[in-house]
């Protein structure tokens, strides 16, 4: 493989590149349709509903009226088949696949003695195997491709500061959670002589328009202490990191968490 030239026109320039973000219905992986989108991407919103948690128009629809391409793929990522569709039929109609974005996840937070079986499985079926089936379909399709400079395909998997330290209360989902950052390194090793770039994006405590716990005034209490930035996240300071990795700009970074928290984990 040829290197580009390092004073060649890298950019954040999304134009023709082909992207898939999970769970773009809402919150952040709805603002990274958005970014990508705005930058040029061709954009399938992989999800299992249309219904935006905030409000407005859906995603799709919203990138269209913005003058992006966008498209909405009814995807399930608990659904192996249905994830191995979503990648096919992406590159049926697009041609290659440059971008995918694994942020799509449940939550269900209780301590140890309070989570039973069924929510358990639910909570590794999608935030976990859902990345492992995205990532696998996802590689596969990757390899095969042309490389553009020195890359095949880019992943960038959506992480959380609660893989590193502990939700109280929340057993779940930050085991998911670090369970995606050793996933990263180990794609990033495994499949870096293909050309594979994996890394992942760890938000801290990020404003959606989700309600129960998330606006727990507790929980805003603790994140509000923690945080040293002097305001919590927008979805659009994941989307613009998730952006800077997704994009030429990003060049010998893999196997990396990068967080995007304020400063929780620096403090
Ligand atoms: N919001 C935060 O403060 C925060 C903090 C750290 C990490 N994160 C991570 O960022 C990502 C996005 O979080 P968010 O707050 O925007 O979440 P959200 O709950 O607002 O949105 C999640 C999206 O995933 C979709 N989804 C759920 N199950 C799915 C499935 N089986 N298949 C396909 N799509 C499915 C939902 O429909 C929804 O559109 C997640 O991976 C989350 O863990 C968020």
């Amino acid at each position: 493989m040829t290197l580009p030239s390092p004073y060649s026109a890298a950019s954040l320039n999304m134009a023709d590149k082909v992207c898939i973000v999970t769970g773009a219905a809402s919150g952040i992986g709805r603002a990274i349709a958005r970014q990508l989108a705005a930058n040029g991407a061709t954009v399938v919103i992989a999800d299992v509903t249309t219904e935006v948690i905030e409000g407005g128009m859906p995603t799709a629809a919203l990138i269209a009226r913005d003058g992006g391409h966008a498209h909405f793929a009814a995807t399930d990522v608990a659904d192996t088949a249905q994830v191995d569709a979503l990648v096919a039929h992406a590159v049926e109609r697009f041609g290659r696949l440059d971008v995918l974005v694994n942020n799509a996840c449940v939550r269900h937070a209780r301590p140890l003695l309070e989570l039973e079986d069924a929510h358990w499985q639910r909570l590794l079926d999608v935030n976990l195997t859902g990345v492992f089936r995205c990532c696998r379909a996802a590689v596969r399709q990757m390899i095969q491709q042309a490389p553009e400079g020195d890359v095949r395909g880019r992943i960038v998997n959506l992480s959380s500061q609660h893989g590193m330290i502990a939700a109280p209360g929340d057993l779940g989902y930050g085991t998911t959670k670090a369970a995606i950052d050793y996933m990263t390194r180990q794609i990033a090793t495994d499949y870096a002589p293909h050309g594979i770039v994996c890394n992942a994006v760890a938000p801290g405590k990020i404003q959606t328009g989700a309600g129960g716990r998330a606006v727990d005034p507790a929980v805003l209490e603790r994140a509000d202490r923690r945080t040293p930035w002097p305001r919590l996240g927008h979805p659009d300071d994941i989307a613009r990191a998730v952006l800077f990795l997704c994009s030429d700009l990003s060049t010998f970074t893999t196997g990396t968490t990068l967080m995007v928290d304020g400063g929780w984990m620096a403090a």
